[in-house]
This record gives structure tokens, C-alpha cells and sequence, in this order.
């Protein structure tokens, strides 16, 4: 199969979607690879590692997307790039398009078959590929939020863990799930006041029976309406399976919000949770909020450690990439569920029902159509 790699434009995505070590993998299969020039330099990877293993280093993303029958991304095309999706490659990337109405309509005029990463799955419950990166935006959330307290970022000088005299920050985590966890034990580790919020008893416990001292409590709007006022720092790590995220901190819960509060939605490639709070960028993460709070919603946190990133990420993705370049799409559509499960659009149809149910869109199922 030919498989094309292209170079992240997002803004500070320094993500790659193959590195040397996996591609001298698959060039041992017999596949061939096409790589966008510069790809993988900024998670360390020169144009000469991928050609000392037989990639190919190509100038020009166009001919990257219509010479590869499987084209490989990190996060999803952007509108500069949706004249280069058509219906003969594969798009295997992240894509959350629940959140992103655009992208649906060009991938579906395109009739591209687009696969994302985040929806590969048995049970639709676990989801193999996003794990490694929620773990990586858990694990930099209450780092973000301390540098951001930091005088010299402009912040308020207050340190999360206080001291033995001064009392530390309280921080909420809101969904307790590979986000939540992740950042639940750094901010406990950073020696603030943690508390976990989620719908789902089992991880709350999981938390509990790992860290004693986090105080874990069933989301509801009346516990986050009793609690959240509290908090110095709230981070928001819901998902609800290829949905929107849900509307939890409304305007009214913002009002009674703390002065100053720091609200991290990590959740916001899936829409976000805090309403009135748009996507920002790393250029500019911060935005100030009503009733003097604050929001920061990144979409690709993790492209700012791409090296621990790229390679966590290619852990995850290879075994996947390598089954459909051997197996073909059909074949893998046909007998690998996880596969089958990742495809969001097909023949110009939207696959996913939750993603067709949050677009307010026609769904079709697979099943049916292959
Ligand atoms: N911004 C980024 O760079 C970035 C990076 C990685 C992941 N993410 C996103 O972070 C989100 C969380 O991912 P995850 O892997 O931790 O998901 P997960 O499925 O592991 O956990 C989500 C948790 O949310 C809980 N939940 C659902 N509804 C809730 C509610 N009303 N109140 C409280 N909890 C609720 C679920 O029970 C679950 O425990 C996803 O949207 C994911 O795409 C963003």
C-alpha cells in the first residue's frame, strides 16, 4: 500500500503521524511511504532519518493526498486543507467531528472513507488511541494551570501546593476518566486539594483506592453548583463517546465562580464544556471570561511535548495502521471491530452515530453500506 505521512499545520502541532522506527516497519512489508518535507522535525525526526529507511520526502501535501491510498495525520485536516480530501485515500487521524460541522461537510462531499482515531474501539467504552494522549492532556493540565499562576506569566503569583502555613489550592476535576486520573494525580502530587467529579461510581472507586486523599463526588448540577465556587482551578475532562461535550458550567455556575478561577477544558475538541468558551491556541491559550475568571481551551495540548507524544501516539496507532496496509480497507473493515467502529464517514455518509446525532445530520450504519 502506499501510505503518505503529512506535516501538522495546526497551530504549535509538532505531532507526527509515523516516526522512522514504524515506517522501516512497514517498508519491510513491502509498502511504500510518501512523507511531506520537514514532517517530523519538530518531534525530532530529520528528513534524513525517514530516508536512511527507504521513505520517500515529498514537497507538496496535494500530491501526498492523491498519490496515497492510506494518508496518515495527527489532528484533522484544516479548511486550507480540505481541498486535498477525495475519495481515493483513506484518512486515518484524529478527527473529533462532533464539534466540527465544516470538516463533515467537505470530508462528505469528498466522499473520503475517514477513520479517527479517537472513535477505534471494541465497545465503544474503551478507546485505545485516545488513551495516550488524555493521559498526556491529564498529565500537563495542572502544569499549565501552575505555570499560569506563576507572577512572572502574568499570573497572580500563588503556588498550588501553598505550605506548611498557607493552604493550597482547591482543584476540580471534572469526569474521572483517563483525563480526570491523570490529572488528579498531578495536581495531588503538586499538593493541591483535589477533588474528582464523575457520573460513572467505578472510576471514582479506581481513583479512591489509589489516592486516599482526593475527595471524589457524583456530578450532579446541584454537587457541581455546591462545589465549584471553591475551586481555585477546574478542569474539565468529560466525554460522552463521539458526542458533543455536554454544557456543565454554565453561565449561571460561572457567576458564582471564584475570582480569578482557572478553567482548563480539556474537552473542547469535543465542543467543551464551559459555555461561551471557543477553542484558543497555544499562541494565545488564555482568554478572560465573565466575572473575572479565566479559560484556556487548547484543542491539541499535546503537541507541546511531541516527542513523548509522537511516540506514545505511534504505540498506539501502528498495530491499526499496519493491520489495514496489510489486510486492505475492505478486508479490515470486514473483520477487525475496532477498525469497523472507527470509521466515522463512508460513501458520503456520516457512520458514527453520535457524531450524526450532535450534527443534527443523517446517520447510516456500516453494516448496511459495506
Ligand atoms: N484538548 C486536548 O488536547 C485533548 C487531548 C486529549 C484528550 N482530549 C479530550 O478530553 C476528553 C476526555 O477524554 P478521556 O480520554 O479522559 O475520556 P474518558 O472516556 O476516559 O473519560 C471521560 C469521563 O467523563 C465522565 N463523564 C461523562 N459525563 C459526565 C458528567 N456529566 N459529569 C462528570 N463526568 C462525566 C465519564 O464517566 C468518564 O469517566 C475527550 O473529549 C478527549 O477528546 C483533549
Amino acid at each position: 500500500m502506499i501510505i503518505g505521512i503529512l506535516k501538522e499545520i495546526k497551530n504549535h502541532e509538532n505531532r507526527v503521524a509515523l516516526i522512522p522506527e514504524k515506517a522501516k516497519l512497514l517498508l519491510r512489508q513491502n509498502h511504500q511511504i510518501l512523507i511531506e518535507k520537514n514532517a517530523g522535525v519538530g518531534a525530532g525526526y530529520s528528513d534524513e532519518n525517514y530516508l536512511s529507511v527507504g521513505c520517500k520526502i515529498i514537497n507538496d501535501p496535494k500530491f501526498i493526498f492523491f498519490n496515497s491510498e492510506l494518508v496518515l495525520k495527527v489532528k484533522e485536516p484544516l479548511e486550507s486543507e480540505y481541498k486535498f480530501l477525495n475519495s481515493k485515500s483513506i484518512l486515518f487521524t484524529y478527527l473529533h467531528l462532533a464539534a466540527n460541522k465544516k470538516l463533515t461537510a467537505a470530508l462528505l462531499s469528498k466522499n473520503t472513507l475517514a477513520i479517527a482515531y479517537e472513535s477505534v474501539s471494541t465497545d465503544k467504552r474503551n478507546f485505545p488511541l485516545l488513551q495516550p494522549m488524555s493521559e498526556i492532556a491529564g498529565k500537563l493540565a495542572p502544569q499549565i494551570a501552575a505555570n499560569f499562576l506563576e507572577k512572572q506569566n502574568g499570573g497572580l503569583g500563588i503556588l498550588i501546593g501553598g505550605t506548611e502555613k498557607i493552604p493550597p489550592l482547591n482543584i476540580a476535576i471534572i469526569g474521572g476518566g483517563t483525563v480526570g486520573y491523570n490529572a488528579a494525580k498531578i495536581s495531588n502530587g503538586l499538593g493541591g486539594n483535589v477533588f474528582v467529579f464523575d457520573i460513572d461510581e467505578s472510576k471514582l472507586q479506581k481513583i479512591r483506592e489509589d489516592q486516599n486523599n482526593i475527595i471524589t463526588i457524583f456530578s450532579s448540577n446541584k454537587n457541581l453548583t455546591k462545589h465549584l465556587p471553591k475551586m481555585d482551578i477546574i478542569i474539565n475532562g468529560i466525554y460522552i463517546p463521539g458526542a458533543t461535550a455536554p454544557k456543565i458550567l454554565t453561565k449561571e455556575i460561572q457567576a458564582k465562580l471564584k475570582q480569578n478561577c482557572f478553567i482548563i477544558d480539556v474537552a473542547i475538541d469535543q465542543g467543551g464544556s464551559v459555555e461561551n468558551l471557543s477553542p484558543t491556541s497555544h499562541d494565545d491559550p488564555v482568554v478572560s471570561l465573565k466575572n473575572n475568571i479565566f479559560g484556556y481551551a487548547v484543542p491539541n495540548m499535546p503537541g507541546i511535548v511531541p516527542q513523548t507524544a509522537t511516540k506514545a501516539l505511534n504505540e498506539a496507532t501502528f498495530p491499526y495502521i499496519e493491520y489495514i496496509a496489510n489486510k486492505g480497507i475492505q478486508y479490515a473493515l470486514k473483520n477487525n471491530i475496532e477498525i469497523f467502529n472507527g470509521v466515522n464517514i463512508y460513501k458520503n455518509n456520516i457512520t458514527s452515530e453520535a457524531v450524526a446525532k450532535s450534527l443534527g445530520m443523517p446517520y447510516k450504519s456500516l453494516s448496511d453500506i459495506i
